[in-house]
C-alpha cells in the first residue's frame, strides 16, 4: 500500500524504542512485571546480602573483591595526588558537572579493567573533594585499606562513619550498580561503540543520569517531603501537584509495573543502618497516597515507587548533602558503566539505532512513496 507524507503512523507513545533490542548482556536484566531485578545471574536482594560494592565490581568488571578493592584504594589515593590538577572542575556547582570535568582531567589511560578501576576509584575522592570546597574545608586524604564505602564517607564528613553507615551506603551502592539498558548505561555503549575510550563513554552516561527523569530525582523527592511534613497533608499536596501538571518525584518507571525491587533492599539497609527513622514513615505514607491518586488518574498505567524514596532517605540518613545525591549515585553506577560499556566495545559493533522521519519531506519521497528511516 503506498503511503503518502500526510499518512505517516501517529508518533508512538514514549521513546518508541520499547522492545527494541540494542545490545546483548550477561550484566543485569530486569523483568519489569514480575518486579525482578538480576545482576550478574544473582538478584538483587540476595546479591546485597552476599557481596560487598568491590565484590559486584568484580562480578561485573572481573577479579576478585579482595584485588578490586586494593585496586580502588589505590585509586582514590592517585586521584588525590592529582586534585591539583583538576582546575576548575572542583568549583561546579554541580558535583555532576565536577565529575565529568574531572573525568575528562583524569581520563586514565587504556581501556582494561585498570581504567575501570581508576574511574570507579575516583568518584568518591572527587565528590567529596566537591563538598568540603563548598563548606571551604579542605579535601581529606584518603586510606587505601579502608573500605571504597567508608573511606567515601570520611573523604565527605572528614570523620569515620560508624560501621552501620559504611555498610549502608555499601549495600546502596551494590543496589544501584547496574540496571539493564537505562538510559545513561545506553548512552555509554553507543560512546564505546565508536572506539571512544572508557573516560568518554563515562561521562556521557554522567550527562543521561543528572536528568531529573533518570537519577536527578532524589533530591526533589526529600525536597518533597519537606514540603509535606507529615502524612496527613500528603494527599492534599500531591493532588496540588497533579492538578498543576506536575510529576510526582519517585513515582513511576519505564521498565518496572509493580514495586521497584530496589526499594525493598535500601529499607532493609537502612533499617540495618539502626536509629529514627521518621522519614521512611513519611515516605511510605507519601507513595501509599501518591500510588492511589496516579491509580486514580492513570488507571490505564501503573505507577509505583521507583527506587528514589529509598535512595532519599538512605542518603539523608547518611547525611550526604541533597545536592549530591545524584553523584553518590554515579558512584555506584560508574562501575556498571564501565562494564557496558568493556562489554559493548569488545563487540567491534557501532551502536547505530535509526530514527521514525515524521518531518516533511520534498516530493517525490522515495521510489517506495514512504519517507525512509534515518
Ligand atoms: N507523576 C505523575 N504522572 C506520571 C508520573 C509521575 N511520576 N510518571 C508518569 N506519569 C504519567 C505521565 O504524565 C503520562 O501521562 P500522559 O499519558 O497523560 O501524558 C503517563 O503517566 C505516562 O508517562 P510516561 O512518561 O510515558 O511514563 P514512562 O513510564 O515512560 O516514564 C518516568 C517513566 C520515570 C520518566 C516517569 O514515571 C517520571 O517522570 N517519574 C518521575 C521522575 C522519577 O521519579 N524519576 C526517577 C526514575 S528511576
Amino acid at each position: 500500500m503506498e503511503m503518502h507524507m500526510d499518512e505517516v503512523p501517529p508518533r508512538p507513545r514514549a521513546s518508541g524504542l520499547e522492545g527494541v533490542i540494542a545490545a546483548e548482556t550477561r550484566l543485569s536484566a530486569v523483568d519489569g512485571t514480575a518486579g525482578r531485578l538480576v545482576i550478574a545471574g544473582r538478584p538483587v536482594e540476595a546479591l546485597v546480602r552476599e557481596v560487598t560494592f568491590p565484590g559486584a565490581c568484580a562480578l561485573l568488571l572481573g577479579g576478585d573483591a579482595g584485588a578490586v578493592a586494593t585496586q580502588l584504594g589505590a585509586a582514590r589515593a592517585a586521584t588525590h595526588a592529582r586534585l591539583g590538577d583538576l582546575g576548575v572542575a572542583l568549583d561546579q556547582p554541580d558535583p555532576m558537572d565536577a565529575l565529568a570535568a574531572a573525568a575528562a582531567q583524569l581520563r586514565p589511560r587504556g581501556e582494561g579493567v585498570d581504567a575501570a578501576h581508576a574511574l570507579v576509584g575516583s568518584f568518591p575522592v572527587i565528590v567529596g573533594a566537591w563538598a568540603r570546597g563548598r563548606r571551604r574545608e579542605a579535601a581529606q586524604r584518603p586510606d587505601p585499606r579502608a573500605s571504597h564505602a567508608e573511606d567515601a564517607l570520611r573523604l565527605l564528613h572528614g570523620r569515620a562513619p560508624s560501621p552501620a553507615e559504611a555498610n549502608a551506603l555499601d549495600a546502596y551502592w551494590v543496589t544501584v550498580i547496574d540496571h539493564g539498558l537505562n538510559a545513561s548505561t545506553f548512552a555509554a555503549r553507543v560512546v564505546a561503540s565508536t572506539g571512544s575510550d572508557l573516560s568518554s563513554a563515562v561521562i556521557a552516561a554522567l550527562g543521561a543520569l543528572q536528568g531529573p527523569l533518570h537519577g536527578g530525582a532524589p533530591g526533589p523527592v526529600l525536597d518533597m517531603l519537606d514540603a509535606i511534613e507529615t502524612p496527613e497533608h500528603a494527599r492534599a499536596w500531591l493532588t496540588r501537584e497533579l492538578e498543576a501538571g506536575r510529576r510526582i518525584m519517585g513515582m513511576g518507571h519505564r521498565v518496572y509495573r509493580v514495586r521497584d525491587p530496589r526499594a525493598a533492599a535500601l529499607e532493609e539497609a537502612l533499617r540495618r543502618m539502626g536509629g529514627d527513622h521518621p522519614r521512611l514513615a513519611l515516605a511510605r505514607a507519601v507513595e501509599r497516597e501518591a500510588e492511589a491518586l496516579l491509580a486514580d488518574r492513570k488507571p490505564e498505567r501503573t505507577l509505583r515507587a521507583n527506587v528514589e524514596f529509598a535512595t532519599a532517605t538512605l542518603l539523608e540518613g547518611l547525611a550526604v548533602p541533597r545536592e549530591a545525591f545524584t553523584a553518590f549515585f554515579a558512584c555506584g553506577r560508574v562501575a556498571g558503566w564501565c562494564a557496558h560499556a568493556q562489554e559493548q566495545a569488545a563487540t567491534g559493533r557501532l551502536l547505530r539505532p535509526r530514527a521514525r522521519y515524521v518531518g516533511d519531506w520534498p516530493e517525490p519521497a522515495t521510489a517506495s512513496g514512504h519517507p525512509p528511516s534515518m
